[in-house]
């Protein structure tokens, strides 16, 4: 099959799959889990140019994404694309169930338990579902294959929810579904988004999740975010984020003593996450990133830079 490298080629699968997906789906509903990611959103929009409000898309905000992306769902799917968008609150009941959870497979198997909970109860709610849409794109099948990974979309929902897939987008790379995005008209800080865990900030909020750490991780990654774009390294670095470790250090602010939380700061290049070197991030835009963070962010004194590619250190904290 040859490989969707222009609009052109975008524009004849879209064509294709809005087809094949009315073919299959007819008149029923079909429901989706919208995290706000590349391949979800992208299934999402597809689907929304096939069969409109028959697609049922469900957004859990476990309170563990970046900032403005629950925002930015809302305003993509509802507002610009009128798409049937159900937004769920479920902050306060991850938060409460990983409360005092410090070991982080520990801390991943709860949200993904607690989200597919979540997700279960939303679609109960809704009548005459018959088939579910996921994002799957093609390297999932072979990771799935080798035994490598756990799929990580939607499975183990119970027996009497199990629905037909609708899976428009798992014979095509990465590079192939942001192509398609595009041609979808999603916006570019969605298509070119760097990858995200699906336990999200969780993961990066070090040890047991606190609220006043977990916001102070969010606002900082929204700042080094925002220097890396204004600064060129926006779709150059593959992946940049920061984390929060569960212990304080000693600093001073306007002549008084603080007692505060360490930032840490990642940026690594890889091609398959299997091994990762580190970006020369120029030195002056470090320092201006730590003066913005040490100045805007609250609760934190400190920045440091993680110099250790993958191996010895693996790419997330946790
Ligand atoms: P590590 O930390 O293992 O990360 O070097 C490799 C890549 O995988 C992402 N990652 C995850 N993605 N669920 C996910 O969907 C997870 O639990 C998870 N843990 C790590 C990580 O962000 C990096 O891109």
């Amino acid at each position: 099959m040859e490989r969707i490298t222009t609009p052109e080629l975008a524009q004849a699968f879209i064509d294709e799959q809005v087809a094949a997906v009315k073919a299959q789906v007819g008149d029923k509903k079909v429901l989706l889990a919208l995290s706000g990611g590349v391949d979800s959103s992208v299934v999402a929009a597809l689907l929304i140019k096939a069969i409109g409000k028959q697609l049922v898309c469900v957004h859990v905000n476990h309170g563990l994404l970046r900032k403005g992306e629950p925002e930015q769902v809302v305003e993509v799917f509802r507002n610009q694309m009128d798409a049937n968008l159900v937004y769920v609150d479920a902050v306060d009941r991850f938060l409460d169930k990983l409360a005092g959870v410090a070991e982080p497979e520990k801390k991943r198997k709860i949200i993904g338990s607690e989200f597919i909970r979540v997700f279960e109860e939303e679609a109960r709610k809704l009548d005459g579902i018959e088939f579910l849409a996921q994002g799957t794109i093609y390297p999932d099948i072979l990771e799935s294959d080798d035994g490598v990974k756990a799929h990580h979309n939607v499975g183990g929902l119970p027996e009497d929810l199990q629905f037909e897939l609708v899976e428009p987008v798992k014979l095509l790379f990465k590079d192939e579904v942001r192509v398609v995005g595009k041609a979808l008209g999603l916006p570019d800080n969605m298509v070119y988004r760097q990858p995200f865990p699906g336990p999200g900030l969780g993961v990066r909020c070090l040890g047991a999740i606190t609220r006043d750490r977990l916001e102070a991780v969010r606002e900082s990654d929204a700042i080094l975010r925002e220097e890396f774009a204004k600064n060129g390294l926006e779709g150059k670095v593959w992946q940049y984020f920061t984390a929060i470790p569960d212990f304080k250090g000693v600093g001073i602010k306007d002549g008084k003593r603080t007692y505060a939380w360490p930032v840490f700061i990642r940026a690594v290049n890889t091609r398959d996450a299997v091994t990762a070197t580190v970006e020369n991030v120029p030195f002056e835009l470090l320092q201006h990133i730590t003066n913005r963070i040490t100045n805007e962010v609250e609760n934190v004194n400190r920045v440091l830079f993680d110099l250790t590619p993958k191996p010895s250190a693996t790419i997330e904290w946790e």
